[in-house]
């Protein structure tokens, strides 16, 4: 299959107009070569590409996806803000019907909508069992885009889980399977999870990501934060397909997008005209990113396996070596599974 760079699609070729945001000039013509030289980087440090799932073809615009979204339901677990608000937007234009969750959700007469606090396991069975009752149909994508940075000074939730493990895993878990145990995916159901595959992290090993899920020291630099946490969604992707025979399910890498917030917590103030500076340069517009993770999410390529793993650039990778252990998947599943239990207990 013919493979089209993504970002020569929807990029912006105008300058964009006087008065928008810093971010908006993101994906403009002007930074095409520094987008190409950070693509290079990106390719250098991941995981090998894996032939049997391919590349995905670019389209054009979310018209060209209408046959995969046209009638569908799809729902966006963190769907308010930069990338999962762009693909909620994505979907829609493509012919979705979307529903979005989040602490903001709010309904309009084009988007259903759950407001959730997902940073604990009671707010998770909370948002379950309040669309259990809402009598929905089932939805035939699920996407998660909820997530956290880390949080250096006070790093741990209300259930004492550190808050990147909350949001990237506990809660994806809990809202996978809640939903999954209501009948509410429809069967061949898709679900992305948009977090950081595919990335080649050195020195890890299975007792390394264990170590960094369980977080019974708190994480104190941001590469060992994310990336590991990055690995066990990628396990944590395989147990699920076990799980749940009827779904295909999906781990991407976003690369950096343009409405990415930088929070306080993570960064000190003084760093931040710096960071958004640096970003600026490398990052995919909304759009582009929204139709990146849309496409891939509807293409055929990811009806060849269980569970793939792609990057923005559309390019079907391999997952870490270490996702691939059954023993590790499944340690992260039954993890996160007493996590809750233990907070059932303590109410
Ligand atoms: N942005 C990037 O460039 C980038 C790069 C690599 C990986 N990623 C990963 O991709 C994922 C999405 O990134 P993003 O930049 O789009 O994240 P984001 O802008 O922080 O958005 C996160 C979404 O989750 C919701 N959310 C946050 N806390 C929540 C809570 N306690 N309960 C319920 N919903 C909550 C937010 O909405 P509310 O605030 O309304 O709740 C928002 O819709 C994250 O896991 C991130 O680590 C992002």
């Amino acid at each position: 299959m013919a493979t089209r760079q993504v970002e020569t699609a929807q990029s912006t070729d105008a300058p964009p107009a006087a008065g928008r945001s810093l971010s908006s000039y993101a994906g403009a013509a002007l930074f095409a070569p520094t987008r190409l030289l950070f693509r290079a980087m990106v390719r250098l440090g991941s995981t090998p590409l894996d032939d049997e799932i391919g590349n995905v073809e670019a389209v054009a615009s979310p018209s060209d996806l209408g046959a995969a979204y046209r009638g569908k339901r799809a729902i966006v677990v963190g769907g308010t803000k930069s990338i999962g608000a762009t693909i909620v937007t994505t979907m829609q234009s493509a012919g979705a019907k979307v529903t979005v969750v989040a602490r903001s959700a709010v309904a309009t007469d084009t988007t259903d909508a759950f407001a959730a606090d997902l940073s604990t396991v009671a707010g998770c069975e909370k948002l379950i069992d309040d669309i259990a009752a809402a009598g929905v149909a089932p939805w035939d994508y699920l996407v998660f885009t909820v997530g956290a940075w880390p949080d250096f000074s006070q790093p741990y939730t209300s259930d004492g889980v550190e808050k990147v493990v909350a949001l990237d895993l506990l809660a994806r878990h809990l809202v996978l399977d809640g939903l999954a145990a209501h009948g509410l995916l429809a069967s061949g159901a898709r679900v992305l999870n948009v977090l950081a595959s595919a990335q080649l992290v050195p020195l890890q090993t299975e007792e390394s990501v264990k170590a960094r899920v369980e977080a019974k020291t708190p994480p104190a630099t941001l590469p060992y934060a994310l990336f590991p946490v990055g690995i066990a969604a990628d396990a944590w992707l395989q147990d699920a397909a076990a799980r749940h025979p009827s779904l295909t399910l999906v781990g991407m890498f976003p690369g950096i997008v343009a409405s990415t917030q930088l929070p306080l917590c993570t960064f000190p103030s003084w760093m931040m005209p710096a960071l958004t500076a640096a970003m600026l340069p490398v990052a995919s517009s909304d759009a582009d990113a929204g139709l990146a993770h849309a496409t891939v999410l509807a293409s055929p390529n990811v009806a060849r396996k269980r569970v793939s793993y792609f990057n923005y650039m559309l390019e079907g990778r391999r997952a870490h070596e270490l996702a691939y252990s059954p023993t590790l998947g499944a340690w992260i599943s039954a993890h996160l599974d007493g996590i809750a239990a233990a907070s059932r207990a303590a109410r």
